[in-house]
């Protein structure tokens, strides 16, 4: 007899795997179906900043997203660990969005007044007072953005905690297992059929980052997403340098546990390579010598690429297919798909379950770059 799956999710990143744990919370059996290994692409190659504040507009629909996201991770971070015993790495240990210009300076002022309106934790520190709270960060900086909520987690564990918690409640999983295109009876999408053959669902929702554009055009929607290519690398110290996320327009260096420091990212468009080149991470290791001088005594550990997905207007794609029922789409996160991951899921599942969903999603519509207004 052909097993049937409540949902099968194609893609095992954080968005998969997000979807996948909110809907076996909800006692649905789901298929995750993932074309390489499960976590080996963006959301493994991710710093894990939470910072709503450091790369998102705050007039930007996506912004109110992402605040209603972070307030997720406290309880996540629990239940991941009771059901997996993984520890994701969540902690707030804050952010400085460090300003250099003039200009800069007072667009960050602004932005701090209508936050803090909106009831944010921001503040603005004076160059004394950046140095107070990180005494090794470079003198020639001109004030920060103080994001006190502002936090982190391990990407890597973050991802995979979440497919783990939801295979502990009962969703499948299958590496190397690529989904070339969708079953049908009329417009109603039944299963996928995949180079291991056929899988059967009620509902299907794609997950598959940079590639969700390739795929779902064999539906006939011209997605209009692309590629971003993204590089970092990471150091050790024997004592650590930072305490807070430093972020600035030439890059971000996030301390992790042990002294280790991430320093991202590139920003190359149109690009899957996953190769790492000199000259991307030599400008990233001048632009962080710049900002933290004590860096140069840092130990090499090791350097990588991911692709992250983006969407023309720069706004997620999240929705059903305007066509196919029950064909569902969670893509184009871009630079924010960690933080955006909790919400992302529980939409997801509000969508498959046809319930009011637990955020307003119109400006997020699947078809908004295509329809045709009458
Ligand atoms: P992915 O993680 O790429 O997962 C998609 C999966 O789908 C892949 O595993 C792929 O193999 C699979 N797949 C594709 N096609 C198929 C198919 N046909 N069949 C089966 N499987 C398929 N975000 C933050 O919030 N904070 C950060 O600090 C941050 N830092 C970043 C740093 C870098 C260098 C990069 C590159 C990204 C960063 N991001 C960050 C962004 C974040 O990583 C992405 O937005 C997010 O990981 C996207 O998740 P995803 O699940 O959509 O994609
Ligand atoms: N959010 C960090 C990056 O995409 O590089």
């Amino acid at each position: 007899m052909v097993k049937k799956y409540d949902a099968i999710v194609i893609g095992g990143g954080v968005m998969g795997g997000s979807t996948a744990f909110q809907l076996s919370k909800k006692g649905y059996k789901v298929l995750v179906l993932e074309k390489d290994q499960l976590g080996g692409k963006a959301s493994s190659a991710a710093a894990g900043m939470i910072g709503a504040q450091v790369e998102l507009d705050p007039d930007s629909p996506m912004f109110h997203l992402a605040c209603k996201s972070r307030k997720q991770f406290p309880e996540l971070a629990v239940e991941i660990k009771d059901l997996t015993g993984i520890d994701i790495g969540f902690r707030k240990n804050g952010m400085l969005k460090i300003a250099f210009s003039n200009e800069e300076r007072g667009k960050f002022l602004k932005i701090i007044e209508s936050q803090q309106h909106l009831g944010e934790q921001v503040d603005w520190l004076t160059p004394e007072e950046v140095i107070k709270k990180e005494p090794l960060l470079s003198s020639s900086c001109n004030g920060a953005m103080y994001i006190e909520g502002g936090g982190q987690v391990s990407a890597p564990d973050f991802t995979m905690g979440l497919l783990k918690a939801a295979a502990a409640l009962g969703t499948d999983s299958r590496e190397y297992c690529e989904v070339k295109g969708f079953l049908r009876e009329g417009n109603r999408v039944i299963g996928v059929s995949t180079n291991e053959g056929d899988f059967y669902s009620h509902s299907v929702v794609v997950t598959a980052g940079a590639w969700t554009t390739q795929l779902i055009q064999g539906s006939g929607l011209d997605l209009k997403g692309y590629p971003v290519k993204g590089e970092s690398f990471s150091v050790l110290t024997n004592k650590p340098l930072l305490t807070h996320t430093i972020f600035s327009s030439s890059c971000y260096i996030v301390p992790k546990t042990s002294g280790r420091l991430i320093i991202g990212a590139t920003v190359k468009p149109y690009s899957f390579s996953r190769s790492v080149s000199v000259e991307g991470i030599t400008q990233l290791m001048e632009d962080a010598k710049f900002i933290l001088p004590a860096i140069k005594e840092a130990e090499w550990e090791e350097a990588w690429a991911g692709t992250r997905p983006q969407s023309l207007d720069g706004l997620p794609y999240l929705g059903e297919h305007p066509e196919w029922s029950h064909l569902f789409i969670a893509n184009g996160h871009f630079r924010n798909g960690i933080l955006l991951s909790p919400i992302t899921g529980m939409i997801m599942t509000d969508l498959i379950e046809g319930k009011k969903t637990i955020t307003d999603v119109e400006s997020f519509r699947i078809d908004r770059l295509t329809r045709q207004v009458k």
